[in-house]
């Protein structure tokens, strides 16, 4: 294994401060910054004592230093930034929603495929080291596959378009935002792909899916519903029911606990691992173990099942970006 990766960060807002202070935490930095506006990545790049900031985007892509770049811009900027990193060869961790539908995935994976680099989605749920917990319970306790999957998330967003949430300029709604994470939980459990898909949607008035219902069901008659809410608070909750029992996980992004409560004497079991706050240091040392080959761990066939899911219902929908139209 390469003794340390070089990242470079695409973006600087929320979560890239959540990437920096993940490296800090192995003792290391992020490597350089490549901002849209200069002084934010300055400012950036001061914080957490980082050395180089580019003047223009584009020299992130040319740095031959760079090893693996952080994209963390909203989503419909996804598909130009990967075609230029995977081209030149970078590896590639992307913020959700990875791209804006299934063609710019499939057209980014090929990228990647052909310059032998991994592209992959920083999504959270593969990552936290709970999931691979509640994996071995499942084989430990002879669950088998899951029967019934419940999920909610809602947050409550005002309609204001000067954030990406409703505004369909920026790839907003509900489904990108967070019905990413609720089909990502989903698909975790389901032994199969959905491929059974009916939907409810409320639009926002600014056109923009606010409010969505759906059931999944696959060939192995497994069934999820999820409610997603973007002007409407729902905790985030996951409950996923076998013949023996059922799982509940709270704050399923990113959670380090669940429990198990056993259908026969209604025994509850607590599942634990892992730290809420360390959800970007696992998505790095993930990435950076399939890299070096030393495990393959970034889960792109499930990230691909969730963008078909997603491109799927967008259509059924008519709900186009201005990208698509
Ligand atoms: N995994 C998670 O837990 C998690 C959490 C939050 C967000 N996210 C995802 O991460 C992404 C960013 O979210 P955030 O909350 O960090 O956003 P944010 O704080 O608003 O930061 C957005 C970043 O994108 C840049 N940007 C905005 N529009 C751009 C454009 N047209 N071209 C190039 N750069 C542009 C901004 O640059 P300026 O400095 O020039 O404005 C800024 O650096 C989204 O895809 C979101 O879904 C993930």
């Amino acid at each position: 294994m390469k003794k340390e990766y070089n990242w470079a960060t695409l973006g600087t807002g929320v979560i890239a401060n959540e990437l920096a202070q993940a490296l800090a935490k192995q003792g290391r930095k992020i490597y350089s910054v490549a901002n849209r506006t200069h002084e934010k990545g300055v400012k950036f790049a001061e914080k957490y004592g980082i050395e180089k900031v580019y003047d223009t985007i584009d020299e992130v892509f040319e740095d031959e230093n760079v090893d693996i770049i952080y994209i963390s811009t909203p989503h419909n900027t996804h598909i130009n930034f990967l075609r230029k990193a995977l081209k030149a060869g970078k590896h590639v961790l992307c913020e959700k929603s990875i791209t804006l539908n299934s063609e710019e995935l499939e057209e980014a994976n090929q990228l990647a495929k052909e310059n032998h680099v991994v592209f992959a989605e920083a999504m959270t749920i593969f990552h936290m080291p709970l999931y691979k917990e509640i994996n071995q319970f499942i084989k430990n306790n002879e669950l088998g596959n899951p029967s019934l999957l419940t999920l909610n998330f809602g947050s409550f967003k005002e309609y204001d378009m000067n954030n990406r949430f409703f505004n369909r300029n920026l790839a907003g709604g509900a489904l990108l935002d967070i019905g990413v994470y609720a089909l990502s939980f989903a698909r975790w459990f389901m032994s199969e792909k959905p491929e059974e898909v009916l939907s409810q949607v409320k639009l926002a008035p600014t056109g923009v899916d606010e409010k969505v219902g759906l059931l999944l069901k696959n060939s192995k008659d497994e069934m999820a519903t999820i409610m997603l809410s973007m002007h409407t608070k729902q905790p985030k909750r996951g409950i996923v029911a076998y013949e023996k029992g059922y799982l509940e996980v709270m704050e399923y992004p990113r959670s380090a606990n669940a429990s198990f409560t056993f259908t026969d004497n209604g025994k509850r079991v607590e599942i634990a691992s892992g730290k809420r706050e360390n959800a970007l240091l696992y998505e790095v040392q993930d990435m950076e173990k399939t890299i070096s080959k030393e495990e393959d761990c970034m889960y792109q066939e499930y990230t691909k099942d969730v963008m078909d899911i997603m491109t799927k219902l967008r259509k059924e929908w008519g709900l186009v970006y201005p990208e698509e139209e």
